[in-house]
């Protein structure tokens, strides 16, 4: 492009002020059991994190799966208050809100909770506190962040996925115009708390989907986990309390870790590190309707990558045998038809993820991909025959055909 230099104007620098802050945050992500138990101190703890000597209002968000396997859980936060009185407002009932990804499809319900919180009178120093799945976290998050542009919200993660990488984050959003994320912000949470005990009602496909994010997280950033994980797949396939601990533990840490400490949390740049094996899992969710779990999603993801990895030669042979193994060994199921599907011109769909992917973040295209187990690298291109290879690979893998 030919830049009409007679259009650049100096400014006389009287004209300029260069703005320039700096905003710190820092929120505590504690684990816990029975957060609203009586004895429990650490919410009340946490909600007086700022203003000790204050009594501090806040209104709950219930996902309603989780409302209906804890049916006491409403009735335990509001005596939990009342015997905290002093410190502690709860401003009216928790409101159970519906769950699952449905949740973040439905702009009409964006709209209700933010009005509920006019209702509640609820102010920027008052609490909204999610208790939910990662995707009525995500609606919550985006509700506070968007109401008196940021009411402070705190998060109680109750699913596995929710706990180790959803939750903990700094990423709010809901689903518009038929893509996923499309509407969102970045807003860190007050605080987090994660509660082991919501775990146990999980159903066991939601307690399964959520190591798929611990199997991401330790092939790009720490090989001793990915051994470990490897190791404890039976212990984590059978939900066993220590395991499942442990690895919700590692992984919230390499997570926090990436976001605290990798210069990005914003997310300004192209890459997106924390989302290898994504750019498949996104469009499968779309694909099948959320027929797949977003982490059943990904576990495709992470399989097919790493043999895409080993394919144009930066993982060597072999380790993405391994990775298939110990996805199977931990329960997942790692073929759905969806992946074979095509448009009229032959081009199989799940190649949309790849512009969708550049598309979400701008600038240059950014995968990442495998430089050995434990270690993530970017690539900028991807090979559209090498992906539908892949995808015959893991389809002989999973149906031997
Ligand atoms: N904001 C971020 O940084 C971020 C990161 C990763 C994923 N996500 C989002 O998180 C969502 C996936 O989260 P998820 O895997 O938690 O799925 P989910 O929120 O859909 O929860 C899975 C199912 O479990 C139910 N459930 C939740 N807790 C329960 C409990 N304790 N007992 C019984 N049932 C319970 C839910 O109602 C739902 O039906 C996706 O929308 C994804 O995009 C967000
Ligand atoms: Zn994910």
């Amino acid at each position: 492009m030919n830049v009409d230099k007679a259009r650049i104007v100096e400014l006389p620098e009287a004209a300029v002020y260069q703005q320039q802050f700096t905003v710190r945050y820092d929120f505590p992500v504690h684990f816990t059991e029975g957060v609203f138990d009586r004895d429990n101190p650490l919410f009340e703890r946490v909600l007086c994190r700022f203003e000790p000597a204050k009594r501090h209002r806040f209104a709950v968000f219930i996902d309603a799966n989780v409302a209906a396997s804890w049916p006491a859980l409403a009735h335990e936060i509001a005596a939990y208050a009342k015997g905290r009185g002093t410190a502690l407002e709860l401003v009216a009932e928790p409101e159970i809100v519906p769950a699952g990804e449905q949740s973040k499809n439905d702009a009409a319900l964006v709209t209700r909770l933010q009005q509920r919180l006019a209702d509640l009178a609820i102010d920027r120093h008052s609490y909204v506190v999610g208790i939910g799945g990662g995707a009525v976290l995500d609606l919550v998050g985006y509700v506070a962040a968007t109401t008196h542009r940021g009411v402070r919200h705190v998060r109680v993660p109750t699913t596995v996925l929710a706990q180790n990488d959803a939750g903990i984050g700094v990423k709010n959003g809901v689903n518009a115009f038929g893509r996923k994320n499309f509407l969102g912000c970045f807003a860190p949470p007050h605080a987090v708390l994660n509660d082991s005990r919501f775990l146990r009602t999980l159903h066991p496909r939601d307690r399964i989907a959520g190591i798929a994010e611990a199997v991401k997280v330790a092939l790009i950033r720490d090989r001793v986990f990915f051994e470990w994980l490897e190791a404890s797949a039976t212990a984590l396939r059978a939900f066993e309390p220590a395991a499942t601990a442990r690895m919700i533990r590692r992984c919230a840490e390499l997570h926090l870790r990436q976001i605290g400490q990798g210069g990005d949390a914003f997310e300004s740049g192209s890459a997106r590190p924390l989302d290898y094996g994504h750019w498949v899992a996104h469009r499968l969710e779309a694909l099948t309707a959320h027929e797949l779990r977003h982490g059943e999603a990904v576990a495709i993801g992470v399989a097919l990558d790493a043999r895409y990895s080993v394919q144009v030669g930066m993982l060597p042979a072999g380790a993405e045998d391994r990775v298939y193994a110990m996805l199977k060994q931990i329960g997942f199921h790692l073929w759905h038809p969806a992946l074979e599907s095509r448009a009229a011109s032959g081009r199989l769909h799940v190649l949309d993820g790849v512009a969708e992917f550049r598309e979400h973040l701008g600038g240059e295209l950014s995968i990442t991909l495998l430089a050995d187990l434990g270690r993530g690298e970017d690539v900028h291109d991807i090979d559209e025959d090498g992906v539908a290879r892949a995808i015959a690979w893991l389809r002989r893998k999973e149906i031997g055909q």
